[in-house]
């Protein structure tokens, strides 16, 4: 079986009291790190689904870098809107963290697209990303896979949200259904709980480890949920056990 910790939407600052909407980002990271640390389950790897940072800064990559670092695992990123991808290339790009990697581990392949489209705060997954995809899961031997990205890959039924989705998500599941081997896709971005099926492909999102927004809202809008982490059990015929955990502000 392989454990997957889920991150994501971290949004981090060069100054340690930066806060996202009253929210300080470095320590609510740390509280749900500390939280996954106290637990009894252990992950595999770690997969964090974008938005590392808010300010544009090195600096934010470097904590980011000292936190995650702490865990001693894998940890796979792969870029949200609000990243910057020379900066995070350099901060993640190596041992134990992986820019858009894929790896390949108890049937299951695990691919990390990119979903951006520099100065847009919407996305899209572009053919080389796709070919990159096929080819990953041509050569591979695993029966299983769970492709992540940034982008919401279905609309959230919230109209603001909605207009800064996968401009091409429709298309991606068509794709990926028609691999019969994609079971899940995990996401960030939209700062909620979402977990749905569609063409066949369990589709699940995981709340910020910091502020979350209103679902379904029409305007913008954060409300009081805390920060929250996703545990994932891949099991090699296939099956998918998740668990999300909410992390009370201390
Ligand atoms: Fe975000």
């Amino acid at each position: 079986m392989l454990r997957v910790l889920h991150l994501t939407d971290p949004h981090l600052f060069a100054d340690p009291e930066g806060a996202l909407r009253g929210r300080a980002t470095l320590a609510s990271l740390s509280d749900v790190l500390a939280h996954y640390a106290a637990g009894a389950w252990r992950a595999d790897l770690v997969v964090v689904t974008g938005d590392l940072i808010q300010d544009d800064s090195a600096m934010a990559y470097e904590h980011f870098r000292r936190l995650l670092g702490g865990l001693e695992l894998p940890v796979y990123c792969l870029p949200g809107n609000h990243d910057v991808p020379n900066l995070m290339r350099e901060a993640v790009g190596k041992p134990p963290f992986f820019y858009c990697g894929s790896v390949e581990r108890g049937n299951w392949a695990v691919v990390c697209l990119d979903s951006c489209v520099i100065g847009e705060a919407g996305g899209r997954v572009t053919a080389s990303e796709l070919a990159r995809l096929d080819k990953i899961l041509q050569v591979s031997r695993m029966e299983h896979a769970m492709v992540c990205l940034h982008h919401p890959p279905v609309t959230m039924g919230s109209r603001w949200l909605d207009t800064v989705g996968l401009d091409n998500g429709d298309e991606l599941l068509q794709r990926l259904s028609g691999s019969e081997r994609v079971r899940l896709m995990i996401f960030g971005h939209v700062h909620q709980d979402y977990d749905a099926n569609h063409h066949g492909i369990r589709i699940i999102a995981t709340p910020s480890t910091c502020r979350q927004f209103t679902p379904r809202s029409d305007d913008f809008a954060v409300d009081d949920n805390p920060p929250a982490y996703r545990r994932f059990e891949l099991w090699p015929d296939g099956g998918v056990d998740q668990e999300l955990v909410w992390v009370s502000q201390t």
